[in-house]
């Protein structure tokens, strides 16, 4: 039988903390979220919107709440002039959407599946260079319980993985990607503030999530240079 020992003999040239601070100290820390999604009706992008306004509030958080952290967070939009205008899939940039380090990726159900738009714009991302590692949220909104919100989900997972996305989970809630129901029982033509509710927790553990890896990269970078 083998035994395996899980101590290590390395240890770091420096305290940890220190080459934090210096990180923390160096220049803001660049987060860049690319938020795409396809919308016919609003529902979809409803869901975007509110996941953003989330985005720019955790980011606002996270600043004030680490000392020294100074947060330069991007979230990609049509005009620079107009923070609101999130980039929908016909306009968005597969390069520099894989490029960012928090990407969200949102479809309405359509025939059980994401919308084709979405897949061919997921067919327009490079694969050079890659995998380069990205956090990734999914999000959908579909009439239906059970008409396909799940696997929408599930494909746009699989697919954000293939380019070195790492999908983010939240709670049974939300285990992977955001669902909204948009035309069943009580859910019907709009998206109900518990939908909301799930997307923005989905968020803001995203974004801390990339802000943590972001910071550990930079960490790294300073003890090997
Ligand atoms: C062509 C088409 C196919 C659809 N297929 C499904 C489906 O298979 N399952 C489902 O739950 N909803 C389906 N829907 C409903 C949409 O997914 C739902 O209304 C969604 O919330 C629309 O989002 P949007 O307003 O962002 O476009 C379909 C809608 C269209 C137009």
């Amino acid at each position: 039988m083998s035994t395996y020992s899980t101590s290590s003999s390395y240890s770091p040239p420096s305290p940890p903390s220190a080459a934090l601070s210096d990180v923390l100290t160096a220049a803001p820390l660049s987060v860049s979220v690319y938020i795409v999604y396809d919308s016919d009706t609003g529902y979809t992008e409803a869901l975007a919107h509110s996941m953003a306004e989330t985005v720019r509030e955790e980011g606002e958080r996270l600043s004030q709440l680490v000392p020294g952290l100074s947060l330069s967070l991007t979230i990609a939009t049509v005009a620079e002039a107009d923070p609101d205008a999130f980039i929908s899939v016909a306009e968005a940039d597969p390069e520099a959407f894989i490029s960012s380090d928090l990407v969200f990726l949102g479809s309405p159900v359509w025939n059980g599946s994401p919308k084709v738009s979405v897949l061919e714009f997921l067919a327009r991302c490079p694969f050079s260079g890659r995998p380069r590692e990205f956090m990734a949220v999914s999000f959908a909104t579909g009439s239906a319980f059970v008409g396909g919100l799940e696997h929408t989900l599930a494909t746009l997972d699989r697919s954000l993985s293939v380019f070195g996305g790492v999908p983010v989970g939240g709670s049974f809630r939300q285990a992977l990607g955001v669902g909204a129901v948009t035309k069943d029982g009580v859910y019907s033509g709009y998206v109900d503030p518990v939908f909301l509710r799930h997307g923005a927790s989905l968020a803001s553990r995203a974004l801390t999530l990339t802000v943590q890896q972001v910071l550990g990269k930079a960490v790294l970078a300073q003890h090997t240079s």
